[in-house]
């Protein structure tokens, strides 16, 4: 006989000659016991002669004698563990064309967050397990098994057999349900055709509320019995989601319910499981009285993020975990653009800033990596789930966005989802699409940005009327590497109306300022470039052009973005040793008067690391400049206080609580103090006024700095807090402290 098992051992992808076009499958989950039974067939279409069948399987018990390929029972059946692979040997050569697999099989409904698990929850005071599936990346195949990569689309038709008081979902709605004692089989309806990372079904006793799209889809938010009151919000979000996506992808949301569920134990924030997008409690539940905005902001991301993958993701899938970043980068960046729309008064584009930030800041590391990634086994999918693909990855989606203008893009996107719905893609068919529709120089300028790590800082340099323009790859250990970019250059000169839109192709160009920059003099001469920061670089302005842009935050002509910006990259170059620590402590002082939000949340955010680094540098030198930073963020903390005012805006709620905790952290001792006392109001009456969930952190900050060996009492009574309390959000705000 030709080959052996053995010769598919060690790849990193699944062979393709054999690809499965339908699975039927049923699986009955013991949540007593903690395990599960399945019996799965799934017709396969062989198109190479072959006598194997190769799939995954991990920490299954396949049953060898129920194997089947049509009539014909295996002569070989090697199962490795370490590929996660399953190899089926028969005894002659399979015929092209469709056939039948089937097989049973058993498993541990595990404790460990993936696969087919258990989640722990009460009722009525009892601990009770349900069952939850987790397969992304690559862990279907420990529920069953299966061509356990995106590339393999097939059709699910899902039957569960459960205790019959149970709530069984899956992706599809059910078509039947018989009850035969103490069980009950629920049939599902059969899914279009999908990859099996985003297979789901959940066991267990839930509430449920419900709503409808325009289009009349059911949207329901499950939570445990009892507290669907915080899923109101995340409802009212998902529906105004998928009827906003629904116009912009130009293609209807293509299933016919979606299920949206918070589930105790959870290892991501969410997952978007077609149909049935699971979530921690935290990411979904919000409660008027318990949450804070922040916790109603991040509701509303995860919400809009994991729905936008209905379309990005699950109807188009990426070919490879390669291209995971277009999932990943391209919802959270949309997910903006819902919340945006939902809540106008977030102001929630220059929060994007936060993404753009942390990819910027870990891109600057030698240590980082392409946003287009080489994968070879399954476990290293799992690290690629990071900054990059995420925050990296959405921001250069802006920058494309920002360089092609909103409405070609969004044309552009909608006859890529149209193209490959119900089918894979990859980064370069993006492209391929974008530069078909628009006519521009796609690839060639974001390949740049995808296919290489890192990215440029610009340095800007006034000669005369020229503006002298250089790239170098930024790293932030000072030194510099090799990368060069398409740069898609914006500058400003004096005013937002006079600007100027580029590419910056070389390691070196010129801009004229001549004729944009007549009108420009003296104390009002500033030039801006990367204008409104779509651009993911840096940029390294000489002394006199730095002057400019210092006079002109203090006299408030720039954007909330572009001042974002500029103490960003300023902070950033101080570290990497291209400007003076000096400089940057000069430019935070003229952010002095500030009082949003947004730009607070960096402003702080910058003089933590700036105490953090001082403290570690220099001890002698450190108080000082905390007391420099602490004056920095007085004033705005005075105009907020600790009370919450009536009628006062989102994001003036979220501003108290950032300086809050910053002047805790910096060791302001009034506020500390304060903070203290209110904590011991709020431990004899958990519901007063004085110290709301938003307020909250920055006091357990302030109790635990109280906290050392030969003092645990602020310790024990956080720990007593974390105990009491069921709320996840609580949870892990005394967990982060
Ligand atoms: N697809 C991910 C969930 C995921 C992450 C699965 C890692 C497997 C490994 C999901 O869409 C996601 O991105 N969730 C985010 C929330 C979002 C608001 C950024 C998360 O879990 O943090
Ligand atoms: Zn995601």
């Amino acid at each position: 006989m030709a080959g052996s098992p053995e010769q598919f051992r060690g790849q990193s992808r699944l062979p393709r000659f054999a690809a499965p076009l339908r699975y039927d499958l049923v699986l009955r989950p013991d949540l007593a016991a903690c395990t599960f039974s399945g019996s799965g067939s799934a017709a396969v279409a062989v198109s190479a002669p072959t006598r194997f069948l190769v799939l995954n399987a991990a920490e299954l018990a396949v049953d060898r004698s129920s194997i089947r390929f049509q009539d014909w029972a295996p002569t070989e059946v090697a199962q490795f563990e370490e590929d996660e692979i399953l190899v089926l040997g028969f005894g002659r050569e399979l015929p092209l064309g469709e056939g039948v697999l089937s097989m049973d099989f058993t498993g541990t409904l595990n404790d460990q967050m993936r696969g087919f698990y258990r989640s722990k929850y009460e009722y009525n005071g009892e601990a009770r397990n349900m069952a939850v599936t987790q397969f992304e990346a690559a862990d279907a195949r420990r529920c069953f098994p299966c061509w356990d990569e995106p590339a393999f689309k097939a059709k699910f038709k899902i039957t569960l057999e459960v205790p019959a008081e149970l709530v069984a979902l899956s992706n599809m709605p059910v078509v039947k349900e018989t009850v035969c004692g103490p069980l009950k089989t629920v049939y599902y309806e059969e899914s279009p055709l999908m990859s099996t990372y985003l297979v789901a079904i959940v066991v267990g006793l839930f509430d449920y509320i419900e709503s409808s799209t325009l289009e009349g889809t059911k949207v329901r938010v499950y939570t445990q019995v009892g507290k669907t009151s915080q899923g109101k919000f995340a409802l009212d979000v998902g529906v105004k989601s998928l009827d906003l996506f629904k116009d912009y992808f130009a293609t209807p949301y293509p299933l016919p319910k979606l299920d949206m569920i918070a589930i105790p134990d959870f290892a991501a924030g969410a997952m978007e499981n077609y149909g049935l997008v699971t979530y921690r409690e935290s990411a979904l539940l919000y409660d008027e009285q318990l949450s804070s905005a922040s916790n109603k902001q991040q509701v509303a991301i995860t919400v809009a993020h994991e729905l936008a993958h209905q379309w990005f993701g699950n109807l188009v899938t990426m070919e490879w975990w390669t291209h995971l970043w277009l999932n990943e980068g391209f919802a959270s960046w949309v997910s903006y653009l819902a919340v945006e729309s939902i809540f106008p008064e977030w102001n929630n584009w220059t929060q994007f800033l936060d993404e753009t930030t942390s990819g910027l800041r870990l891109d600057a590391l030698a240590e980082s990596h392409p946003i287009e990634v080489d994968v070879n086994h399954a476990s290293e999918i799992d690290a690629i789930f990071d900054s990059i693909s995420y925050d990296k990855g959405a921001s250069v989606i802006r920058m494309l966005q920002s360089y092609l203008g909103a409405e070609r893009f969004q044309k552009a996107l909608a006859s890529y989802i149209k193209k490959y719905a119900y089918s894979n893609a990859k980064t370069e068919d993006l492209w391929a699409v974008l530069e078909e529709e628009t006519g521009e120089p796609v690839k060639d300028l974001m390949t740049t940005w995808t296919k290489q790590q890192g990215y440029p800082v610009i340095y800007a340099k006034l000669n005369g009327q020229d503006l002298e323009l250089e790239q170098a790859q930024f790293l932030s250990d000072g030194s510099s590497g090799p990368g060069m970019w398409i740069v898609p250059m914006t500058a400003c000169c004096g005013s937002y109306d006079l600007n100027k839109k580029f590419l910056l192709k070389g390691k070196t160009d010129t801009m004229h300022i001549k004729d944009f920059a007549a009108t420009q003099s003296g104390q009002n001469f500033w030039i801006k470039l990367n204008i409104d920061q779509t651009g993911f670089y840096r940029v390294k302005y000489d002394d006199e052009l730095a002057a400019g842009l210092e006079n002109a935050i203090k006299a408030k002509k720039l954007s909330l973005m572009d001042m974002i910006g500029i103490v960003e990259d300023s902070y950033a170059l101080s570290v990497a040793c291209k400007q003076t620590l000096t400089s940057l402590l000069r430019l935070l002082n003229a952010y002095r008067h500030e009082s949003d939000y947004t730009i607070l949340s960096h402003v702080t955010s910058v003089c933590l690391s700036v105490n953090k680094i001082s403290t570690d540098a220099n001890p002698d030198l450190s108080s000082d400049i905390k007391k420099l930073l602490i004056k920095l963020l007085l004033l705005a903390a005075k105009r907020v206080g600790w009370d919450p005012k009536d009628g006062e805006s989102h994001l003036d709620v979220m501003l108290r609580s950032l300086l809050l905790i910053a002047l805790v952290k910096l060791g302001h001792e009034e506020t500390i103090n304060e903070g203290i006392r209110r904590f011991h109001i709020f431990l004899e009456d958990r519901k007063t006024p004085l110290l709301p969930p938003d307020n909250r952190k920055a006091a357990y900050l302030a109790v635990m700095r109280t906290v050392s060996t030969s003092n645990r009492a602020g310790y024990d009574v956080l720990l007593k807090i974390y105990k009491e309390t069921s709320e996840a959000q609580e949870k892990s705000r005394i967990l982060g402290v």
